[in-house]
């Protein structure tokens, strides 16, 4: 079974849906740790609850980004992980920890990306006024918020949609896509390679040749 690595920085309800996900049987991972840079993470709770083993490296303790990534790395390494899930991990990482963690790093963040990158996407996606709006998970590169996609999931902007209205009907999409990306990778069929996502289908499962998953809602003219 493979191993991972889950890191926050704050609610953490991207990792209560793979924890779910997990001991619902749909997950076969051992989450190794969470490890927080912020020491009041409500998700760290929730992990150690879970009977998760939780980590806090505070960024503010360290004189610059390298030496807090080594200082991260060096955690994450002692449980060995397969794949390392940034899940709302709200840090810029340096190219030597992306380089390090190549093909095994995983983010999700709340937009259809290569659309808004970065902070308060949904207050964007309103003033750009755009019709579909959603949530990636994609593999890491050194560039914030950007790489390889591997799964998106798509709502409709309906007229009236607030900021929150749009966070919260993402973010259960969030809670649906994350879990399967990393279940792909725990079951061997995903990987990085030249930079392209390839995804397999799995053997004995006819629904996977021919989508993965129905991600998408498209909004009809009303
Ligand atoms: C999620 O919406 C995630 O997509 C976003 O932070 C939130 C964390 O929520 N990540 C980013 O914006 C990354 N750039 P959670 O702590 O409840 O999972």
């Amino acid at each position: 079974m493979k191993n991972i690595v889950i890191l926050i920085s704050g609610r953490g309800s991207n990792m209560e849906a793979l924890i779910a996900a997990r001991d619902a049987g749909n997950l076969p991972v051992n989450i190794a740790a969470v490890i927080s840079n912020r020491p009041d993470a409500q998700g760290l709770e929730i992990a150690a609850k879970a009977g998760i083993a939780t980590h806090f490296i505070d960024h503010k303790a360290f004189a610059g980004r390298e030496a807090f990534d080594a200082a991260l790395a060096e955690c994450i390494d002692q449980f060995a992980p397969d794949l390392v899930v940034l899940a709302g991990f709200m840090r810029i990482l340096t190219e030597r920890f992306v380089g390090h963690y190549e093909g095994r790093l995983m983010n999700i963040h709340p937009s259809l990306l290569p659309s808004f990158p970065g902070l308060h996407t949904h207050q964007r996606a309103l003033e750009e006024g755009v019709r579909i709006h959603g949530c990636t998970v994609h593999f890491v590169t050194p560039t914030l918020d950007h790489g390889p996609v591997i799964i998106q999931a798509a709502i409709p902007v309906l007229d009236g949609d607030s900021e929150d209205d749009l966070a919260a009907r993402i973010l259960l999409q969030e809670h649906k896509i994350y879990p399967l990306a990393v279940r792909w990778f725990a079951e061997g069929r995903l990987r990085l390679e030249h930079g392209r996502v390839r995804l397999a289908a799995a053997l004995n499962d006819r629904a996977a040749l021919i989508s993965p998953e129905p991600v998408v809602t498209v909004l009809e003219n009303p």
